[in-house]
């Protein structure tokens, strides 16, 4: 059975859920992944669009490569998988998401108690002196530049070499130490530190759960995995806790 008793046990009596997903969460929303045949390091070098150097040796490059992601993100809609994690939320005492996606779509779902790990695309800041910047900006036109400092604006992400922003890490390895039930979704498990979470919870005894169509090299430690797709297991999960939470 695909749902076995001892899954829906562990979706009944969970109190802190931690969730992490990746790119693969928006893949049914047309948008691409990272590391998948196809995906956008497949095609393109990750060092050039996504490094504090590339965007320095190439500021028009980077920027017309997220104006693109961003009108994509933009005419994307949440998809069954996105909806299904924003009304799970309401069913738990606590319930954490942390996304490495910066496409805004759990947000647009309906997710509340959402944090960001590698920022948002529709956000923009300063390179050099790291101020929010609100305007919009054609880069076919021109390049921003910040109104305090004159350094080039840049979208509010994490690129490669960059950290997190600690508030955010911190809560996430408190929460993922301190969860029950862990869910990965859609992520390769390549990029750290947000790889390390779904370790660190089973380590202190988590159930973890990952939803992914391929094997990482996390899927061995799963208590179990789902090899499908996001949009279609995570609304059955969902209907899954509705009727245990009924028996409570
Ligand atoms: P990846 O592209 O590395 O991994 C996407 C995962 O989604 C793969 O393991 C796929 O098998 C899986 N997948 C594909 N379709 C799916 C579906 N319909 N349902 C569920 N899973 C599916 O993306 P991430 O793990 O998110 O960082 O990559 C992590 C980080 O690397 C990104 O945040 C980005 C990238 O470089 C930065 O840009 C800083």
């Amino acid at each position: 059975m695909k749902y076995s008793d001892e899954f829906k046990d562990v979706l009944k009596n969970a109190k802190t859920v931690v969730v992490l997903t990746g790119a693969g969460v928006s893949k049914e929303s047309g948008l691409d992944t990272f590391r998948d045949v196809g995906g956008f390091w497949g095609k393109y070098n990750p060092m050039e669009l996504a490094s504090p150097q590339g965007f320095l040796e190439n500021p028009k490059l980077v920027l017309t490569w997220y104006s693109e992601r961003k009108k994509k993100a933009k005419d994307a809609t949440p998809n069954p998988g996105h909806i299904a994690l924003a009304e799970m939320e309401i069913l738990f005492d606590d319930f954490f998401l942390f996304t490495q996606n910066v496409d805004n779509l759990h947000k647009r779902a309906g997710s509340k108690n959402l944090y960001e790990l590698h920022g948002n695309i529709f956000e923009s800041k300063c390179f050099t002196c790291g101020e929010p910047y609100y305007e919009e900006y054609d880069v076919e036109k021109e390049l921003p530049k910040c109104p305090f400092c004159g350094g080039l604006i840049r979208p509010n992400v994490v690129w490669f070499g960059e950290s997190l922003q600690n508030y955010i890490l911190d809560l996430a390895f408190e929460k993922s130490q301190n969860s029950d039930l862990f869910f990965t979704i859609g992520t390769s498990s390549e990029v750290y530190p947000a790889a390390q979470l779904p370790y660190l919870a089973k380590k202190q005894g988590a159930y973890v759960v990952e939803i992914n169509p391929n094997n990482t090299s996390f899927t061995h430690l799963a208590n179990i995995h789902f090899n499908e797709k996001s949009g279609e297991v995570l609304p059955e999960i969902l209907e899954i806790i509705k009727k245990e939470k009924e028996r409570l």
